[in-house]
Order: structure tokens, then C-alpha cells, then sequence
């Protein structure tokens, strides 16, 4: 098993009120595996998806990832993993202003020892054209396209999606998803995306569903749906 999570928990106390935001969740993906995540607003995905990236803790449970128990880890090694294994892109891109196309690409593939090269990424993107290009000279789903290259350069183990497409409209929408699809297919990346939209988990492996910090269903899709296929 590529990605084990089991039991869980995270709590976040603010004064004296303590909310339990993840209650024992468990979850599987082989290597490849697309999952997707659903589930209503303040329900925990992202604190989940936060967790299994390295950039927080859980409180008690176990993440595995490819062998590495990521709730063991001290700090230092927390930021090796993340910058190592795993790859986020996020709804609002979080691209820096200020640097070009390539450059805000080029400072993940410094920090990485694996990365891939550059003009490949951009090249599996479709923006070869828009190196030079600033974010704020692109649009949504280019900026969307940057932050995937920037996500994929490193080669990573695991892309974590935090609804990529939240932003974007129902044709660009199906174009970043068409895209995640063939960054899985092509370097073997497992993909775990958060999505409020239905329609997209029947491109996925396997959905979890997830209420009030607990998986409530888990589904597995024999045959997953190209994105090009799915409407909404
Ligand atoms: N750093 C934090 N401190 C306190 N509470 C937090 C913190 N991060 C998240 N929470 C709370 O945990 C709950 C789950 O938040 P989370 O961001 O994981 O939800 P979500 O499922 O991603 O929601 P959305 O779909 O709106 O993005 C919410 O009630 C939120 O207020
Ligand atoms: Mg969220």
C-alpha cells in the first residue's frame, strides 16, 4: 500500500473551546491511484490533506507514505519530506507575483533532487510560449497550469490537490482536469484531490467521503472516467 492513514485525529483549541476536526479517519491508495475527496465545507479535508503533505500534524494515528511514517518525523525531516515526496497545488495557484513562468518553477526544481526539466514541465503544461510571462499576464487556468508544472517538477511522489479547479471555469475546469490526468498516467504520480464536485470523483480510483471529520463512505470505481469525458 502506497498511502495508509489509520486512525487519525486532530483537534484545534482556540481559548478554551477544543473542536475535534478529524475523528479516527482511515484511508488506502495504491501507487497511481487517483483519489478524490468530497465533502461540504469546515468538514476537514484540507486539515487532512494539510497533514498528509507535511505542512501540519495530526495529534495521534499514523500517515504512511511510501514507506515513511510522516507522523514520526521531526521537523527537519517534516521539511524534507514535503519538499522531497510531495507536490501541492492549490485553488488560488499561490504563484509569486513577481517572478517569471520559469522562475517560479526553477525555485522548486533548486530545492528538489529528482526534479524533471523545466521546458518538459512546461511542455507537458502547453505553456513552452508563456516562460518569460508574468502571473498577472495569465490567466486563471494558465496560472492553474504554472502551479501544476511548479507542483510536477520536483517529481513527486504525491500531488495533493486542494480543489484545483475551485477557481476556474467549466471548460478550463476540464482542461486542468484533463491535465492531472495525464501527469498520473505519464510520470505515475498517486493524486489525492479535494473537490466539492460530484462529477469529478468518477475520474478517480476511489472516492472518500468525508462528514464532520469522519470518512463516512469510501468508493472504488473499476473503470475511472477520462476527464474529457465528464460533464457537469
Ligand atoms: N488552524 C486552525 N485553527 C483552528 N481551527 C481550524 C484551523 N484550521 C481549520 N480549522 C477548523 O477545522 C475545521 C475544518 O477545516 P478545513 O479547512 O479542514 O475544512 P474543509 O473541509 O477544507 O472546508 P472548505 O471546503 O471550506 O475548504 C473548520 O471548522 C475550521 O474552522
Ligand atoms: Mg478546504
Amino acid at each position: 500500500m502506497f498511502m495508509e492513514i489509520a486512525g487519525l485525529r486532530k483537534s484545534y483549541t482556540s481559548g478554551t473551546i477544543t473542536t475535534e476536526v478529524l475523528k479516527g479517519i482511515g484511508m488506502r491508495l495504491d501507487k497511481g491511484e487517483v483519489g478524490v475527496i468530497l465533502g461540504p465545507s469546515g468538514s476537514g479535508k484540507s486539515t487532512l490533506m494539510n497533514i498528509l503533505g507535511g505542512i501540519d500534524r495530526g495529534d495521534s494515528g499514523s500517515v504512511i507514505v511510501d514507506g515513511i511514517e510522516v507522523q514520526r518525523l521531526n521537523d527537519d525531516k517534516l521539511t524534507d519530506y514535503r519538499r522531497e515526496h510531495i507536490g501541492f497545488v492549490f485553488q488560488f495557484y499561490n504563484l509569486v507575483p513577481n517572478l517569471s513562468v520559469a522562475e517560479n518553477i526553477e525555485v522548486v526544481s533548486n530545492i528538489s533532487r529528482s526534479s524533471l526539466n523545466i521546458d518538459e514541465v512546461l511542455a507537458a503544461v502547453g505553456l513552452q510560449d508563456k516562460k518569460r510571462r508574468f502571473p498577472r499576464e495569465l490567466s486563471g487556468g494558465e496560472q492553474q497550469r504554472v502551479s501544476i508544472a511548479r507542483a510536477i517538477v520536483k517529481n513527486p511522489k504525491l500531488l495533493l490537490c486542494d480543489e484545483p479547479t475551485g477557481a476556474l471555469d467549466y471548460g478550463t475546469s476540464r482542461s486542468i482536469l484533463q491535465l492531472l490526468q495525464e501527469v498520473n498516467a505519464q510520470y505515475g504520480t498517486t493524486v489525492l484531490m479535494i473537490t466539492h464536485n460530484t462529477a469529478i470523483a468518477d475520474m478517480a480510483n476511489k472516492v472518500f467521503k468525508l462528514r464532520s471529520g469522519e470518512i463516512v463512505e469510501e468508493l472504488a470505481n473499476a473503470s475511472p472516467v477520462p476527464a474529457e469525458r465528464i460533464e457537469w
